[in-house]
């Protein structure tokens, strides 16, 4: 359609609104019986717009168009069909109508789709979004991996001087990488404490624990150790937790998560505090404060943008 308005002569501008106006009637209807319910609120808001902007469709003159920048989702033409401007990201508002210009046109592998998502509450109208063509995973040229190659461009148009290309679909191999690392704890006799450990990994690591100065992988033959392991929270993760029930003080010390692949390893440290309630009441402290989930969580957020 933004092609047919292009080549209609100037003097028909008129013409050139009427027309798709007419079309949008004639499909809207069509739309919505094949849809479930997309609520047609955004096209009468996209006609009004059309309508609001009837007149603003002069001559076509590309040499005055304003050349649109940062662009990380590409570039789409205007309501006119005249000049270039930026389209729109994934999660971005868009037209699902192709002839509509209200919130804008999805960029390059983007599609504009209703989001029938779980949270919308009843009688909510899903709103159309953009949405990546592809899911799958890429390994990118800086090494690393993206959850799909709408990122990854979005990434190469942010930063064109990198020359950030596909190197392979999947994900980069990559030796483990502690995406959330276990954290100091202390607690009383009698209390139960859990260390967790998460890791990235390409292929993907196993984890074991182990205890400074002890010679064995936990849990050992100790019965107040447990251990657990499951797949994520992301993909190609795998978190692991140490969990150490009615803690004495021979359980003081430095735990440690080893996590390895074929490609190498890595490990991340926490110590143990354990105070008897005689020494506790000598600290002052008023009540168990918790300190062990404290401030690394700043650290943590920040490693994961590494991945996705
Ligand atoms: C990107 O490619 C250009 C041209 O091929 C080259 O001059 C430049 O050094 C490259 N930049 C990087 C970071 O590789
Ligand atoms: C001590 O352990 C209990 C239960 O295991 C927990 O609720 C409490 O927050 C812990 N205290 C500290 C300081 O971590
Ligand atoms: C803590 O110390 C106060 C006095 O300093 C004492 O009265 C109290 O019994 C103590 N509590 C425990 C659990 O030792």
């Amino acid at each position: 359609m933004p092609r047919e308005l292009r080549r209609l002569p100037a003097n028909h501008a008129a013409a050139a609104l009427v027309l798709p106006l007419l079309l949008l009637a004639v499909r809207a209807p069509l739309r919505t019986s094949a849809r479930p319910a997309p609520g047609p609120d955004y096209l009468r808001r996209g006609w009004l717009r059309l309508l609001a902007e009837g007149e603003g469709c002069a001559p076509c003159r590309p040499e005055e168009c304003a050349a649109p920048r940062g662009c990380l989702a590409g570039r789409v033409l205007d309501a006119c069909g005249c000049c270039w401007e930026c389209a729109n990201l994934e999660g971005q508002l868009c037209d699902l109508d192709p002839s509509a210009h209200f919130y804008g046109h999805c960029g390059e592998q983007l599609e504009c789709q209703l989001d029938s998502g779980s949270d919308l509450s009843p009688g909510e109208v899903p709103e159309p979004l953009c949405v990546c063509s592809s899911q799958r995973p890429l390994c990118g040229s800086d090494g690393r991996t993206y959850a799909q190659i709408c990122r990854l461009q979005e990434v190469a148009r942010a930063r064109p001087d990198a020359n950030l290309t596909v190197v392979h679909p999947g994900p980069c191999e990559s030796e483990p990488q502690i995406v959330s690392q276990p954290h100091d704890v202390w607690n009383v006799t009698g209390q139960d404490v859990i260390f967790g450990c998460e890791v990235f990994a390409y292929p993907m690591a196993s984890i074991e624990w182990r205890k400074d100065g002890l010679d064995i992988q936990l849990p050992g033959d100790d019965p107040h150790i447990s251990v657990q392991f499951r797949g994520g929270p992301q993909r190609f993760e795998v978190t692991g937790w140490l969990q150490i029930q009615a803690v004495r003080p021979s359980d003081e010390g430095t735990y440690r998560c080893l996590a390895r692949n074929a490609l190498g390893q890595a490990e991340a440290s926490a110590t143990l505090t354990v105070l008897t309630p005689d020494q506790l009441n000598s600290t002052g402290i008023p009540q168990l404060r918790s300190w062990n989930m404290i401030p690394e969580e700043e650290v943590d957020s920040e490693e994961n943008e590494d991945y996705y």
